[in-house]
């Protein structure tokens, strides 16, 4: 089964074309980044308006490269949310008024699965059942998966998203949108013994987390730099490098935790802080000595892409599901 996947939930255009017998035959995505970067952040009438410009060429972009015709296609897949309403919307029409002119089925996705299961499109991928680290933008979340559609959610964020959190870091720092790259970047420049930041809600039992505090402490360390007229830019490094560490292992401490109580030797982390690099490294070290392993998707798959939506759709489709109805889902629970 030959499936075309639109991915337009926020601020990337993603197409791609997932083979359930080929793999992945061809993917484009086009970043909105530089028109939001003015705003410091995703102006949601903005991007409506830059995916309906995008997505018709992207997937004209995609057939192309996999030497296909709109013909060739079995079945279309899209990101039904969670999302920007409008945003959704435009990828939803597009897919159903496609599927209808081709008269084949159509299927709504859920974003955070299609994150969940990208480290599927990899050579080695994570066999069922694992436990999955979400972390993008606008989730943190810890799901033990037990199969496809299986999902049981062991804890989230209780205020703002890991990505979120470097965000806002970011734009403390005055650097660009989106800031997580450019914080990590930042921090590579930083030295850990300077500062040491709290690691919250890893002192109680529980899987939940909360990045809030540490935002406000990261804006209380940089106006008392201020203040002290300290704030130059080995400062800056620093504070960039206390904030992303406490991050890194606030994570890995709930990673721990999770991978122990469910009994599971796999993880999956998923989601734009997932490129994190030092997230990676230090997870690689902590998982080994339990004895566990992690699983990601390649750099590019880890922020929002049509790879993954179609990769997921394709697993559903396979199942016999359909959508009857456009009907984007801006808040959609997971599990
Ligand atoms: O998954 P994603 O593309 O979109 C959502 O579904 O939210 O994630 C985007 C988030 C942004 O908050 C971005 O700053 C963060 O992922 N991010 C990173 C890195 N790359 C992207 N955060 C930390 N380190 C990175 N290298
Ligand atoms: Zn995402």
């Amino acid at each position: 089964m030959r499936v075309l996947g639109i991915e337009t939930s926020c601020d990337e255009t993603g197409v791609a074309l997932y083979d359930t017998d080929a793999g992945l035959l061809a993917d484009a995505l086009y970043s909105q980044i530089a028109l939001h970067a003015e705003f410091g952040g995703v102006v949601p009438e903005l991007a409506s308006r830059d995916h309906t410009r995008k997505l018709l060429p992207l997937v004209d972009q995609v057939l192309a490269d996999a030497q296909l015709t709109k013909q060739d296609l079995d079945a279309i897949a899209y990101t039904a949310g969670p999302g920007l309403v409008g945003a959704l919307m435009v990828g939803a029409c597009t897919a159903h008024g496609m599927a209808r002119a081709l008269d084949i089925p159509v299927l709504g996705v859920h974003h955070m699965e299609g994150h969940l299961l990208a480290p599927m499109l990899e050579e080695t991928a994570p066999a069922f059942p694992f436990v999955a680290l979400l972390v993008s933008g606008g989730h943190t979340q810890l799901v033990d998966v037990r199969g496809l559609g299986d999902y049981r959610l062991l804890g989230e964020s209780v205020d703002d998203a890991a990505g979120e959190a470097f965000d806002k870091v970011a734009k403390m720092l005055e650097l660009p949108y989106p800031g997580g790259p450019q914080v990590a970047a930042l921090a590579e420049q930083g030295r850990s013994e300077r500062f040491r930041f709290p690691r919250p809600m890893t002192d109680r039992p529980g899987l939940d987390f909360s990045f809030s505090g540490l935002k406000t402490h990261t804006l209380t360390a940089l106006r008392q730099l201020r203040e002290q007229d300290a704030l130059d830019s080995q400062a800056r490094a620093d504070v960039a490098r206390a904030f992303e560490d406490a991050v890194v292992d606030t994570l890995i401490i709930k990673c721990r935790r999770a991978l122990k109580e469910s009994g599971r030797e796999r993880l999956v982390v998923a989601g734009g802080v997932s490129a994190n690099r030092r997230l990676r490294e230090t997870l690689d070290v902590a998982l080994t000595k339990l004895g566990a392993r992690a699983f990601y998707p390649r750099g590019r798959f880890c922020t929002d892409n049509g790879a993954m939506i179609a990769y997921a759709g394709a697993q559903r489709l396979i199942a016999g599901q359909r959508s009857d109805a456009i009907q984007p889902r801006p808040r959609w629970p997971l599990a």
